[in-house]
C-alpha cells in the first residue's frame, strides 16, 4: 500500500480535510508549475508558437494514458463540465418523444443541459430516483435505471459514481443496454476519474467529461473531456482559430481553413494553450498517473475500514456494494442529529460535505485512519 502522501501539499496543520470531493488541495509540484507559468508572461519574446501546442499535446497524452485511450486527439481541453457537455449537446437531435435519462440529483451542470435541449424538442427528461428504502439501494438504483431505457431513449446521461452520495453506477451493464437501444452514453466523471478506474474498454462512452480540480487534482478553471466516434465529424460550440487545421503556421492563419484539426480538437475551448493552467493540470495528471488510481481506492479502503465499522455499529447506514472508497455518504438513524453533527464536525474543523440527507466524505492520499476515526467519533458523539 502506498504511505500517507501528504507531504506532497500544503495542508495546515490544524484541521482534518475529509473534501476532496469539493476540492483537491494543491499539490507543492502543481504550485511550482502555476507560478512558472505565471513568470512567464514577464517576457513575451520566450513565449513560441509552439508553446501553444505543446503543453496541450503533453496533457492530453497524460490524460489518455490515464484512461487507457489510444488517441489522444479524442481528449480535449475544456474550461468546465457544462461546456464540455454543451458540446454534446450542440450534436443531439431530439424529437418529440424522444427521452434522455439521467439520476436523480445528480450534479446542476449535468441536467440544465439536458432540461434545455429536450424543452426545446418536447422530448421527456426522464429522472430515476432511487428506491426510498436503504436495504440493496445502491443495486436497485441500478435496476430502475437500467428498466428506464427502452426504444425511446436518445441519450443516458450519468456519473459513475452519484456525486452527493458516491452511490456508483454499473456502467458497463448501462453500456450494454443503452446499445441495444440505440442511444448514447454520457458520462460526467468528475466525481470518480482519477481516485476510481475507469474501464474504458468496457464502459466505451461516446463521450466522458470531467472537471480538473476534484479528484484529477488540478485547478479550478479547467478540465478535459473525451469525445468517441459519434462525435467525429459535428459541430463545436465556438469557432476558434487554433482548433483549425495547420493553425500551428501563425502566417498563414488568414487562409481561412474550412477543415479542423483531427480526431476530437474541433471541441477543445478557445485559449486552450493557457500558460498557467495547463502546466498546473499536466504535472496534477502526472502525479495521479505515479499513483494510479486502484492504488487510491485500496488506500482510502484502508483508513476508512475502523470508521465505517464504529458508524455501522451504531446505526449508521452507508452504501456497501454499490460506491467507490474515496466517496461515500453516512446516513445517520434517527436518534442522531445532522444539525448536531453539523455543529460538531464545524467545532473540530473537520471538513466534509452535507448533501442532502447524506455526509459526504471524500477521503485522499493525504488522509490517515486517525482522522477517520476521529470522523466517526465526532458523529457519534455528538450533542
Ligand atoms: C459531478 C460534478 N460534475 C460537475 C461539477 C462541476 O461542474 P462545472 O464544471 O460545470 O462547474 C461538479 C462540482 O461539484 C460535480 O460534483
Amino acid at each position: 500500500m502506498l504511505p500517507s502522501q501528504r507531504s506532497k501539499f500544503s495542508l495546515p496543520k490544524t484541521g482534518v480535510y475529509l473534501n476532496c470531493a469539493y476540492m483537491a488541495p494543491l499539490l507543492k509540484k502543481v504550485e511550482r508549475a502555476g507560478m512558472a507559468g505565471i513568470l512567464q508572461k514577464r517576457n513575451p519574446m520566450a513565449v513560441t508558437p509552439a508553446m501553444f501546442f505543446e503543453d496541450s499535446e503533453k496533457l492530453r497524452a497524460e490524460y489518455a494514458r490515464l484512461l487507457n485511450v489510444s488517441s489522444p486527439k479524442r481528449v480535449v481541453i475544456i474550461p468546465s463540465v457544462s461546456y464540455g457537455l454543451a458540446s454534446v449537446a450542440r450534436n443531439v437531435q431530439l424529437h418529440k418523444g424522444d427521452e434522455v435519462v439521467v439520476a436523480a440529483e445528480q450534479f446542476p451542470s449535468n441536467v440544465y443541459t439536458w432540461m434545455d435541449l429536450t424543452d426545446r424538442a418536447s422530448a421527456r427528461l426522464k429522472i430515476v430516483r432511487p428506491p426510498d428504502e436503504l436495504a440493496q439501494r445502491g443495486r436497485r438504483w441500478n435496476e430502475r435505471i437500467l428498466d428506464s431505457i427502452n426504444r425511446h431513449t436518445r441519450l443516458v446521461a450519468l456519473g459513475h459514481v452519484h456525486w452527493a452520495d458516491g452511490t456508483r453506477f454499473d456502467l458497463a451493464a448501462i453500456r450494454k443496454r443503452t446499445r441495444d437501444v440505440g442511444a448514447l452514453m454520457i458520462i460526467d466523471g468528475t466525481q470518480s476519474v482519477g481516485a476510481l478506474p475507469f474501464d474504458m474498454k468496457a464502459f466505451d462512452p461516446d463521450a466522458l467529461v470531467c472537471a480538473g480540480y476534484k479528484w484529477l487534482m488540478g485547478p479550478y478553471s479547467i478540465g478535459l473531456a473525451y469525445y468517441g466516434p459519434y462525435f467525429d465529424d459535428g459541430k463545436p460550440v465556438e469557432e476558434n482559430w487554433i482548433n483549425r487545421l495547420y493553425s500551428e503556421d501563425f502566417t498563414g492563419l488568414v487562409n481561412y481553413q474550412p477543415a479542423y484539426q483531427p480526431g476530437a480538437l474541433r471541441y477543445e475551448v478557445g485559449e486552450h494553450s493557457n500558460f498557467v493552467l495547463v502546466p498546473m493540470m499536466l504535472e496534477a495528471l502526472r502525479q495521479v498517473n505515479q499513483w494510479n488510481p486502484s492504488r487510491i481506492q485500496e488506500y482510502t479502503d484502508k483508513i476508512s475500514r475502523e470508521a465505517l465499522a464504529m458508524l455501522r455499529a451504531a446505526g449508521c447506514w452507508i452504501e456497501e456494494e454499490y460506491r467507490g472508497n474515496h466517496l461515500f455518504g453516512v446516513r445517520l438513524p434517527r436518534e442522531i442529529s445532522l444539525g448536531k453533527v453539523k455543529e460538531a464536525l464545524q467545532k473540530k474543523k473537520i471538513s466534509v460535505s452535507i448533501r442532502g440527507d447524506s455526509i459526504r466524505v471524500a477521503p485522499h492520499l493525504y488522509n490517515t485512519a486517525a482522522e477517520m476515526k476521529m470522523l466517526a467519533q465526532t458523529i457519534l458523539t455528538a450533542p
